[in-house]
């Protein structure tokens, strides 16, 4: 299977495992780079130090190459650039945020840029920053999502970008990745598939709930990040709901301040960070203190097992998924149906013009 993606990142299938809050962890990034794919460590919860001792762990396990996430504009972020620079991470993924100098830094040292976006107009201004690759995230997403579904955002954007484009939001089988194809993208990145897995991080009663949740059982809700997140409908959603506003101020002060503390950066750098990120994302202190607070609601469900009242992003793929394979089992079978269906369909094809 060849295209330009699977050129530009060296790896044998055009299957990106999405970065994934503290679940994407060495062991998964390494099983999916092992298996032909391109693993990615989730980087946006984590000192410097521990970044590098991460990759450090992933280079251990696997010689193919990986990928990192990176989130422009946080407090501390600079050190967490140059980290990933000086290690030569083969791929960095970003969101939000402003990227242009860090593509800057990344030309000449063979480190790719793939930039995470949600609408056209993003993905050309990411290729006019210098972005090698651009994801599409379709609202099927599991995590922070847009309002157009894949389907009709995969052929706007691969229309108007000439980098290649691939697709995320929905995907967890052979079967998506030919309609993907179909629609215009070089490959596919599956998130909530590949946190359904033997090698993630997830405790197992979490990994149960993913497996037990229909394509209906997830909820977009603005009450936990303050920006749309797709997430699996729990107490904590219900609560949300019924009350109709988000997660207490006690609880945004005290998110924000282990973020500090996780983070290892001085007042002086997080309270940089925080205005940074206010003019960056377009956010208000009020939000940010949400997305503090939100991450320490995602460890309680990821660390802690708290299928009630932690935060679990996951996309509505959750109906199609009903087993915890390991990472290989899942590029295996993907690869092996989207082979099987592009014969079939070539037959379907043919019956119908005789
Ligand atoms: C459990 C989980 C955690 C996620 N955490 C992050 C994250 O920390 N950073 C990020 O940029 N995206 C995160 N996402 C979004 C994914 O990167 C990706 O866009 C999404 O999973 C693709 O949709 P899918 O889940 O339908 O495959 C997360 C998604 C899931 C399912």
């Amino acid at each position: 299977m060849k295209t330009r993606v699977t050129e530009l990142l060296g790896i044998k299938y055009p299957i990106i495992q999405a970065p994934m809050g503290p679940i994407a962890v060495p062991r998964l990034v390494a099983a999916v780079s092992n298996a032909g794919g391109l693993g990615v460590l989730a980087s946006g919860r984590l000192a410097p130090d521990d970044i590098r001792e991460d990759i450090r762990a992933i280079r251990e396990q696997t010689d193919r190459p990986f990928g990192v996430n990176l989130t422009a504009g946080t407090p501390g972020y600079e050190r967490i650039a140059e980290v990933l620079l000086d290690e030569q991470v083969p791929l960095i993924c970003h969101g939000r945020g402003n990227p242009k100098r860090l593509i800057e830094q990344a030309g000449g040292r063979g480190t790719r840029i793939m930039a995470m976006i949600g609408t056209a107009r993003h993905a050309v201004r990411a290729e006019q920053d210098g972005a090698d690759i651009v994801a599409v995230a379709g609202m099927e997403a599991g995590g922070h999502v847009s309002y157009i579904g894949t389907i009709v955002s995969l052929p706007l954007v691969a229309a108007r970008v000439n980098i290649p484009v691939v697709a995320a939001g929905g995907f967890c089988d052979g079967r998506g990745l030919l309609a993907a194809l179909a629609l215009g993208a070089e490959g596919v990145v599956m998130g909530t598939r590949f946190a359904v897995t033997q090698e993630s991080g997830m405790p197992l009663n979490i990994k149960q709930k993913y497996v037990e949740s229909t394509e209906a059982d997830t909820v977009i809700t603005d009450a936990i990040t303050g920006t749309r997140l797709r997430v699996l409908r729990n107490r904590l959603t219900d609560d949300l709901e019924g009350k109709g506003r988000g997660l207490s101020w006690r609880e945004r002060i005290s998110g924000a301040l282990q973020t500090r503390r996780t983070l290892g950066v001085s007042w002086w750098q997080f309270l940089a960070g925080g205005f940074r990120m206010r003019r960056e994302y377009e956010a208000s202190f009020s939000e940010l203190g949400s997305l503090a607070a939100a991450a320490v609601r995602v460890d309680r469900a990821f660390v802690q097992g708290d299928a009630d009242f932690g935060a679990m992003p996951g996309g509505q793929v959750c109906g199609r998924i009903d087993d915890i394979p390991t990472a290989a089992e899942i590029i295996e079978r993907t690869v092996a149906e989207a082979g099987a269906i592009l014969e079939s369909l070539g037959q379907k094809m043919y019956l119908q013009e005789g």
